[in-house]
């Protein structure tokens, strides 16, 4: 009962605050850009369609095969046991490949022997387990789905790769919103967790919040930036690589010491 509610609550969320938008970029920028944005929208529902039939049909990803682990699929968060003030605004789950994690890494261009790294929206852990073939300080995967979170723990148990170089490594289930960040230096990585702005600018703002009270170098790797235009405004925070789908942001004061090439 409680998850067909859930799910008409979500549905009822995800049009109005499409209409909303599509009537506010009609005022504000004309006929155009409210077309444009219908195109899109339609695309990213296709994107959003195949991907669900995709997860279906889905044979366990190369990675789970070899790890015996359970990181793929893509759940949408209308089936997620989301709660709390933030469920709402959810992403739906999918992993980052581990590719894709591999050459994100590289662009940092860090010795991640010096950084902690926190997965803010880890979902089943794929990222937490990548992580660990990297010498971080720590490792911590914050995911708001407790279905999810059992399965990273269960996938943390089971994963054994002999390229592990961090064994600091916890997954938790919490609101990535509520969450301190490790007083060193960080790497935040963010698969696209939120469907809303709104909670961008407010990690966003906690990350400037820690970032004032213990200078350090933090990075944010973006993936899927959807919502980019919060950190693009960020004063904080300056690009540091934009690469295939994804944009990597360091802050400004250690910019200052290595500016970006
Ligand atoms: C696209 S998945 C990314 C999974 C993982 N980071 C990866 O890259 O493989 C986004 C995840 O963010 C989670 N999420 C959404 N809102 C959240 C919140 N407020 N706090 C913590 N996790 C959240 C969703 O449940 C989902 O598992």
């Amino acid at each position: 009962m409680r998850n067909w509610y859930f799910r008409l609550t979500f549905a009822f969320h995800h049009y109005a605050r499409s209409l909303r938008r599509f009537v506010n970029l009609l005022r504000e920028s004309g006929p155009r850009a409210a077309f444009r944005y219908v195109v899109a929208g339609i695309g990213e529902f296709r994107r959003r369609h195949n991907r669900a039939l995709n997860a279906k049909r889905q044979v366990a990803s190369r990675f789970d095969q070899q790890w015996g682990t359970d990181t793929s699929g893509h759940i949408l968060a209308s089936n997620l046991d989301l709660a709390g003030a933030h469920a709402l605004d959810a992403n739906s789950y999918l992993a980052t490949t581990p590719e894709a994690f591999q050459s994100l890494i590289t662009a940092l261009e860090i010795d991640p022997a010096d950084y902690a790294f926190v997965d803010f929206g880890s979902g089943k852990g794929r990222v937490v387990l990548l992580a660990t073939e990297y010498p971080f300080k720590r490792i911590t995967g914050i995911e708001l789905s407790t279905s999810l979170h059992k399965i990273a723990e269960a996938n943390l148990a089971k994963f054994q790769s002999p390229g592990k170089k961090c064994f600091a490594v916890e997954v938790l289930n919490r609101d990535a919103l509520t969450h301190p960040l490790p007083a060193d230096p960080t790497v935040i990585y963010l698969f696209n967790p939120f469907t809303d702005d709104k909670l961008y600018l407010a990690l966003l703002a906690n990350i400037e919040r820690s970032l004032v009270e213990t200078p350090r170098d933090i990075f944010i790797v973006y993936k899927h930036p959807d919502f980019r235009k919060s950190f693009d405004a960020s004063t904080a925070f300056s690009v540091w690589r934009e690469l295939d789908d994804a944009v990597i942001y360091r802050c400004v004061s250690a910019l200052k010491t290595r500016p970006a090439i």
